[in-house]
């Protein structure tokens, strides 16, 4: 072998093993990244069984070229159920709203071009661990900047925080009671770290028939008062057997809402 070809493999070695900001730069720059966060329902728990995933994807939740995803180290690739696999590394993850978010928003409105799905959801946890200064807040931030640092004309816009969590602190009188004031914070962090004051935030009130005060966690949800902050109801969409989690048609249906509530918004601000 010529050195010339040696030094070509090797260099182009590099160039796959290169970390992570470089891999970022290479993005479209037009791409729309919408941020994933909150707990099961997110990360998603559909097409689980027995503990296992099962990979049947259905046409949903497909993969497309213009639908990436974020990995934990950094880089892109297609997005693919589990989108959270990575990230809520401590469960076993499943199909949740985020492709079918995706794919029902490119089909509704094709100009979006390249969507950036940003997955930072982790199970069973509360709105104090996604408090600023928390290690969940933090990484949402790292990651959501990360998405549109790139080369010369930027790596695209943050287009919207996609919340689907509460199922934890609906689970005790405490949690309940202080939701409000901490969901309105976080919010409201997350715009003022992101520099996006008006950032569209699209939030599901809770599916879930398990925890004592779902009822107060969900009337909080559905009267945020901030603006443009849509909140889409799950009540009554399927639930898999411990009525917490959405099936897969469940989350299938939430991430057509969200993207009906997302297109919608979005109308409204241009
Ligand atoms: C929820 O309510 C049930 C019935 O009142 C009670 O037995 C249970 O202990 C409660 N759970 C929690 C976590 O408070």
């Amino acid at each position: 072998m010529s050195s010339l070809l040696l030094l070509m493999l090797l260099a182009h070695a590099a160039t796959l093993t290169t970390s992570t900001d470089e891999n970022i730069s290479d993005l479209d720059s037009t791409k729309s990244v919408f941020i994933l966060a909150g707990q099961s329902n997110m990360a998603g728990r559909a097409n689980v069984i027995d503990g296992k995933w099962v990979p049947l994807v259905p046409p949903e939740c497909a993969p497309s070229p213009l639908i990436l995803r974020l990995t934990a180290s950094l880089t892109w690739e297609m997005a693919r159920d589990p989108l959270h696999k990575d990230i809520d590394v401590n469960n076993v993850c499943g199909i949740g709203p985020g492709m079918p978010f995706a794919n029902s928003v490119l089909k509704k409105d094709p100009s979006i071009g390249v969507i950036g799905l940003v997955p930072c959801a982790v199970g069973g946890t509360t709105i104090d661990q996604w408090s600023k200064g928390q290690n969940l807040y933090d990484q949402l931030i790292k990651r959501a900047q990360a998405a549109v640092r790139g080369g010369g004309g930027g790596g695209g816009k943050i287009r919207a925080l996609l919340w689907f969590q509460g199922e934890e602190d609906a689970e005790t009188a405490e949690g309940a009671q202080s939701y409000k004031a901490k969901l309105d914070k976080f919010f409201t962090d997350v715009r003022l770290d992101l520099q996006s004051p008006e950032l569209p935030v699209i939030q599901v009130a809770l599916a879930s028939t398990k925890g004592n005060y779902t009822e107060e966690i969900r009337k909080v949800q559905l009267g945020i008062e901030l603006p443009n902050v849509k909140c889409v109801d799950a009540k009554g969409l399927p639930l898999t057997g411990d009525n917490l989690h959405l099936n897969t048609d469940g989350e299938i249906q939430v991430g057509g809402l969200m993207a009906d509530a997302f297109l919608q918004l979005t109308g409204e601000i241009n």
